[in-house]
């Protein structure tokens, strides 16, 4: 009784995989949720079936929870994007796939990787700095805010390997 409880309330371990083509739908979906300028599917296709690009998918049940994508160029890789579902935030899922992505980063042979984040993106900052992310430079007036105003982006990088 007490086991058939716990498995009703507790959620399920997230279980990470290489993302392929046919997750495109439900990284597109997942996107245009987390960013202000959505990627079709078509785009999201397009890149998971570019060669210089690799991508890792979270999925908890059933459900596609988040994705980290990026893209090669010799032995420098650059973040195009993580996010995760809303209802699965805040449980450690990003720092996983981060994790597993710059292993496999690493596994390519890949030294530095770079990513870009809006400075007032407090979560992404956060998981990225935690990771050992340090920022190198910054794009003064990079992303439109709400308002008329834009936010720097910062240029973080970190090397690895
Ligand atoms: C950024 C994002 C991917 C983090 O996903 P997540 O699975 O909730 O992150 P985690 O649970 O692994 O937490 C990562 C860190 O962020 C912190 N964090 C999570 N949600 C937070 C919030 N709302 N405010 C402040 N910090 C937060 C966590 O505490 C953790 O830091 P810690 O290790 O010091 O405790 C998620 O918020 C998201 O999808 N955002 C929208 C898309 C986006 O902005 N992507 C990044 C673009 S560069």
């Amino acid at each position: 009784m007490i086991a058939f409880l716990r498995r009703l309330f507790t959620k399920p371990a997230a279980a990470l995989s290489d993302a392929q083509p046919r997750d495109a739908g439900s990284i597109a979906t997942l996107h245009a949720a987390a960013f202000r300028r959505g990627w079709s599917d078509e785009e999201v296709e397009g890149l998971l079936i570019d060669r210089s690009v690799i991508a890792q998918r979270a999925c908890v049940g059933r459900s596609f929870a988040g994705f980290i994508m990026s893209r090669l160029a010799a032995d420098e890789a650059e973040i195009l994007s993580v996010a995760v579902a809303r209802a699965c935030q805040g449980r450690g899922l990003a720092r996983q796939l981060l994790t597993l992505h710059l292993r496999r980063l690493a596994g390519l042979g890949v030294h530095t990787v770079f990513l870009e984040v809006d400075e007032f993106n407090a979560p992404a900052i956060k998981l990225y700095s935690r990771a050992g992310f340090r920022e190198v430079s910054r794009r003064p007036n990079y992303y439109p805010l709400p308002g008329g105003k834009k936010a720097a982006a910062l240029v973080l990088r970190r090397d690895i390997g």
